[in-house]
C-alpha cells in the first residue's frame, strides 16, 4: 500500500524525468492519487492529483519538473478519501519542507488536533500530512532536520516509512518504522524507495534499511542513524542482480497475463532458489514441532490451504492454515514453546502476518517463512526462510507466486513424508522428480490447451453478478484462489467453497443456467460426481477444471471442461489454478477492467 520514491542528485537538474521513470514502477502499490515535489530555485514545487500514475503524470507534466532532488508518492487511500487535497507529498505550514509516507499513523487524529492547537495549518485528512508537521514542529525548535525527524518520530505511532526534504539543503531524509524501505547508491546521486525494482533505473547498488533507522541521503553518500539515540550505523551495500525487464510487459497486454505465462519458468527457478541446509532445517523443524501453523493472507493463505492437504496426505502432519489477521485472537493465547509458525507471504510485508510474528517471537515460537521479496521485513524477522525465487510480481493479483508457494508445499510435504517414512521412498522420488522436472512443461501445456475455452466463457460469465467455485480436498484452496481472482479482477462475487458444503444452504441459489465452476483432483472424481449431480439436476451449468474423466464428461459439456494434462493427484491441483487464472483474466478484459490494477486494491498491505 502506497509507494514512495525520492532522489537527490548532483548530475541532474531535470529531476522530474527520473522521478517519473522510477515511481511508475510503484504503480502496483497504489493508484488513488499521485504527487511529486521537487526543489528548484530555493522553493518546493508540488504537483499532485487524484488518479492513476500514467494519467496524472501526463496531465500534470510531472516529467518536466525541474530541480536536483524530489519525492514522488503513489497513494492507496486509508485515512482521507482519494482526492487532490489528501494526495501526497504534503507541505508544512510555511512550505519550506515536505514529506510523503507509506503506512499508517494510527494516532493521526489526536496529533492533528494537537498540532492544530499548537498553530499548525493541517490542510488534509490524510495521516501522511502529520509526518510533515511532526518534523516541522521540532525543526522550528532545533533548526536541524536529523534531530527534528528523530524527535518527530517520537510523536508518531503506527507502522510507516516516510521521505522528507527541506528546501535549503541538497539532502533527502527517510525513516523506516515498520514499512519497507530500500536505498540505492548511484554515481553522484542516491535514492530511496518502498521497493527495489523502482531503484534499478538509477543504480544496482542497494542498501537495506531496518526498522528504527533514519537515512540521510546526499548525492555523494548515505548515512544511517538509529532513530532512538542517533547512533551511526555502518552497513555495506550489495549489488542487485535483479532483471530490470521484469517491470516491462514483454509483449503481453498486461502483467497479469505475462505472469501467468511466467509460471512455466518460475516453477523451475523455485528449485534453484531454495538451498541446503535450509531445506533440511525447515523439514526437521516441521517434523519436530508440537503444532504446525501456516499463517498467511489472501492468495498466500489459499496456498497454505492446499499445503495443509499435502502435509496431511504425504507426511501425516496436521498443519493448521490460519488467516493472518485471525491468528492472534484465535491462537495467540495458546501458542507457545514447541509450536512452529510458518508464515507465507509474497511481499514479506503484510502487516497481518507481521503482527503474528511479533506476538510469536515474544512467546518463543519458532518462525519459519516462505517469502518472495528478499530483504523484506519477514525475511529479517524469521528464524529461517525459504525464498520463492519467482522474481518480481508486478500485477496486483498474485498468480505466479501462489503457484510457487503450492509447488513448494508439495515438495516440502514429500520430503517430510520421506523422512518420517509416511510415504514409500519410490513414491516420494517419483513425486519429487515430477515437481522438479515435469511440472514446467505441464504448466505450458495447460496454458495452451485451456486459454481458448477460458476466453470463450467470458461473455456468458459476464452476465452474472455472482457464482460459485467449488473444490474438494486438495482443490479446496484452488477453488478459494480461483474465486478470489475472479472477485478481485472481474468485480463479480465469486464464492469459493468446499463442494460438500454447497448442499448445506447455497444450493437454493441454483436455477436454470446458473454457473458453478468445479475444480477436481483426479482421485476425487468419483466422490465429486454426487456434487455435480446435485447442481446439474437443478439446472446449473457446470464448468470444470480437472483431468479428463468419463464420469465428469457426463456432467460437463466439451466447451465448459478445461481439461488439464494428465499428471497425478498431487500435480493436478497445481495445474488447475491456471485455467481459473485465465478465466479471471479474460473475463476482466472482456469487462474492460485493467486486471493489473483492480480498483481499491494494493499489492502490499502494510496496514492491519
Ligand atoms: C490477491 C492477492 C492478495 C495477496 C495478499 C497477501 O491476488 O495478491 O490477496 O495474496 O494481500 O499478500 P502477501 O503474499 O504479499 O503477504
Amino acid at each position: 500500500m502506497c509507494g514512495i520514491f525520492a532522489i537527490t542528485s548532483n548530475r541532474r537538474n531535470d529531476i522530474g524525468k527520473i522521478l517519473v521513470e522510477c515511481a511508475e514502477k510503484l504503480t502496483y502499490r497504489g493508484y488513488d492519487t499521485v504527487g511529486v515535489a521537487t526543489v528548484s530555485q530555493d522553493r518546493i514545487h508540488l504537483r499532485k492529483d487524484k488518479g492513476k500514475f500514467d494519467e496524472v503524470a501526463v496531465k500534470l507534466r510531472l516529467n518536466e519538473m525541474r530541480g536536483s532532488k524530489g519525492i514522488a508518492q503513489l497513494r492507496w487511500a486509508t485515512f482521507g478519501a482519494p482526492s487532490k487535497l489528501n494526495a501526497q507529498p504534503h507541505l508544512d505550514c510555511d512550505e519550506d519542507l515536505c514529506a510523503a509516507h507509506n503506512g499508517n499513523i494510527v494516532n493521526f487524529l489526536p496529533l492533528r488536533e494537537q498540532y492544530t492547537k499548537e498553530g499548525h495549518t493541517v490542510r488534509s485528512m490524510n495521516d501522511g500530512e502529520i509526518c510533515v508537521h511532526a518534523v516541522e514542529k521540532y525543526y522550528d525548535q532545533l533548526g536541524d532536520m536529523v534531530e527534528a525527524i528523530r524527535k518527530g518520530c517520537g510523536d508518531l505511532k503506527g507502522d510507516y516509512a516516510f521521505a522528507a526534504m527541506h528546501k535549503d539543503d541538497n539532502k533527502v531524509y527517510a525513516v523506516k518504522m515498520g514499512s519497507s524501505l530500500f536505498v540505492g547508491i548511484g554515481e553522484g546521486e542516491t535514492c530511496v524507495s518502498s521497493d527495489l525494482p523502482s531503484i534499478l533505473p538509477v543504480t544496482r547498488q542497494i542498501l537495506n534499511i531496518h526498522d528504527g533507522e533514519l537515512v540521510i541521503l546526499s548525492p555523494e553518500k548515505v548515512e544511517i542513524r538509529r532513530i532512538s539515540d542517533g547512533h551511526p550505523i555502518e552497513r555495506n551495500p550489495y549489488t542487485s542482480d535483479a532483471d530490470i525487464r521484469v517491470a516491462q510487459k514483454g509483449g503481453y497486454p498486461h502483467f497479469m497475463l505475462k505472469e501467468i505465462h511466467e509460471q512455466v519458468s518460475t516453477t523451475r527457478t523455485l528449485f534453484s532458489a531454495i538451498r541446503e541446509p535450509y531445506i533440511t532445517q525447515f523439514i526437521d523443524a516441521l517434523i519436530d514441532a508440537k503444532r504446525v501453523f501456516f499463517v498467511a493472507c489472501g492468495s498466500s493463505y489459499h496456498a497454505t490451504v492446499v499445503g495443509s492437504y499435502y502435509f496431511n496426505d504425504l507426511a501425516n502432519i496436521a498443519a493448521i492454515p490460519v488467516i493472518g489477521g485471525q491468528f492472534n485472537s484465535l491462537y495467540g493465547d495458546s501458542v507457545g514453546n514447541g509450536d512452529v509458525v510458518i508464515c507465507v507471504s509474497q511481499s514479506g510485508e503484510t502487516k497481518d502476518v507481521i503482527d503474528v510474528v511479533h506476538l510469536c517471537k515474544k512467546k518463543n515460537v519458532k518462525i519459519l517463512s516462505i517469502v518472495n521479496v528478499l530483504g523484506s521485513t519477514l525475511t529479517h524477522l524469521s528464524d529461517l526462510y525459504l525464498p520463492m525465487g519467482s522474481g518480481f510480481e508486478i500485477s496486483v493479483p498474485a498468480t505466479k507466486t501462489y503457484t510457487s508457494q503450492v509447488t513448494l508445499f508439495a515438495f516440502l510435504a514429500t520430503l517430510a513424508g520421506q523422512k518420517s517414512e509416511a510415504i514409500k521412498p519410490k513414491a516420494a522420488d517419483a513425486l519429487i522428480n515430477d515437481l522438479q522436472t515435469r511440472l514446467p512443461a505441464l504448466i505450458e501445456e495447460t496454458i495452451s490447451t485451456t486459454t481458448l475455452k477460458a476466453r470463450t466463457l467470458a461473455p456468458y460469465l459476464s452476465k452474472f453478478s455472482h457464482f460459485y467455485v467449488l473444490g474438494h480436498g486438495l482443490t479446496h484452496g484452488v477453488a478459494l484462489e480461483g474465486a478470489l481472482k475472479i472477485k478481485e479482477v472481474c468485480y463479480i462475487v465469486a464464492d469459493g467453497m468446499y463442494s460438500s458444503e454447497f448442499k448445506h444452504g447455497p444450493l437454493s441459489i441454483v436455477e436454470n443456467g446458473y454457473p458453478i465452476i468445479f475444480t477436481i483432483a483426479p482421485d476425487d472424481a468419483e466422490h465429486i460426481v454426487n456434487h455435480l449431480a446435485e447442481v446439474e439436476c437443478r439446472g446449473a451449468r457446470i464448468i470444470a477444471t480437472g483431468d479428463d474423466h468419463p464420469l465428469l464428461r457426463r456432467y460437463v459439456r466439451e466447451e465448459d471442461f478445461l481439461v488439464v494434462p494428465k499428471s497425478s493427484q498431487y500435480l493436478s491441483p497445481i495445474l488447475q489454478v491456471i485455467p481459473l487464472q485465465l478465466i479471471a483474466y479474460h473475463l476482466a478484459t472482456y469487462k474492460n477492467i485493467d486486471p493489473d490494477y483492480p480498483r481499491n486494491i494494493s499489492k502490499t498491505l502494510t496496514v492491519r
